[in-house]
């Protein structure tokens, strides 16, 4: 039985996660700022209080851990706020740059000594983020903060190869949650996170550093 940690767990994609890796029998560690009626009721192991920007209660969590080894770290969270070009926000893009991107980073960082040989490591980012696949421009403080947060993962693929600790930069596809304002253009969370978990079962050291889509189509930077 592998131990998954998923962060923003309360709802959307990372709730959908705890509800699939516990199906299949796994042991999950949901992390939230607060808990939500559908997480209680998965039961898996829920720890509130988990502001990723909060490296204090980052630190509150991993003292939780003692000795836990987490063999999936799945770096769920994230936010999308508006910027337009005519309407800049800058305390918005640093916003995101900090939930999206650093910390993300940070708690991997915090964390690597509960992660073992085998260990994979999932950032949840987005096309958004893909340089070459921009063609519509605006989204400033979200599509700077991905293409960021696959920088910091490809960076960690390299360092993380000694250890036998495989990362994976993962878009969920167009997904109906909270954050696309639950659009009827999107898949759904379970959908969308069968697709996910298929592709972390294929995740190794030797296509670690990789930008899937779901679907398993590498994306380009
Ligand atoms: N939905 C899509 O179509 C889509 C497409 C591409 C990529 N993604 C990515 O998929 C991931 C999940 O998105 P979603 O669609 O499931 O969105 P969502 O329903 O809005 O969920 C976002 C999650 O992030 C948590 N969160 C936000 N800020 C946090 C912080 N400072 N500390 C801890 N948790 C925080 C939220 O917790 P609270 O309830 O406490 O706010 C919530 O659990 C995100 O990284 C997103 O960028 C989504």
């Amino acid at each position: 039985m592998a131990t998954f940690l998923v962060t923003g767990a309360n709802r959307g994609i990372g709730l959908e996660f705890c509800r699939k890796l516990k199906e299949r029998g796994d042991n999950v560690i949901a992390t939230c700022r607060s808990t939500s009626k559908e997480l209680d009721g998965i039961g898996v192991c829920v720890k509130q209080h988990v502001d990723l920007t909060s490296s204090k209660s980052v630190a509150k969590l991993i003292e939780k851990l003692e000795g836990m080894n987490i063999n999936g770290l799945i770096l769920n969270a994230g936010i999308l706020e508006k910027n337009d070009f005519l309407d800049l926000d800058p305390d918005s893009i640093r916003k995101q740059f900090e939930v999206n991107a650093l910390s993300p980073l940070c708690f991997t960082r915090a964390i690597s000594n509960h992660l073992c040989e085998g260990s994979k490591v999932i950032f949840i980012t987005s096309r958004m983020g893909s340089i070459a696949d921009n063609a519509s421009g605006g989204s400033y403080g979200y599509r700077m903060s991905k293409v960021a947060l696959c920088m910091a993962g490809k960076s960690l693929a390299i360092d993380l190869k000694a250890r036998g600790i495989a990362v994976a930069l993962l878009h969920p596809g167009l997904v109906s949650t909270r954050m696309t304002r639950f659009t009827p253009n999107g898949i759904t969370a379970a959908q969308s996170v069968t697709s996910l978990i298929e592709r972390i079962n294929e995740l190794n050291l030797e296509n670690s550093g990789s930008f899937w889509h779901a679907n398993g189509e590498i994306l380009p930077w």
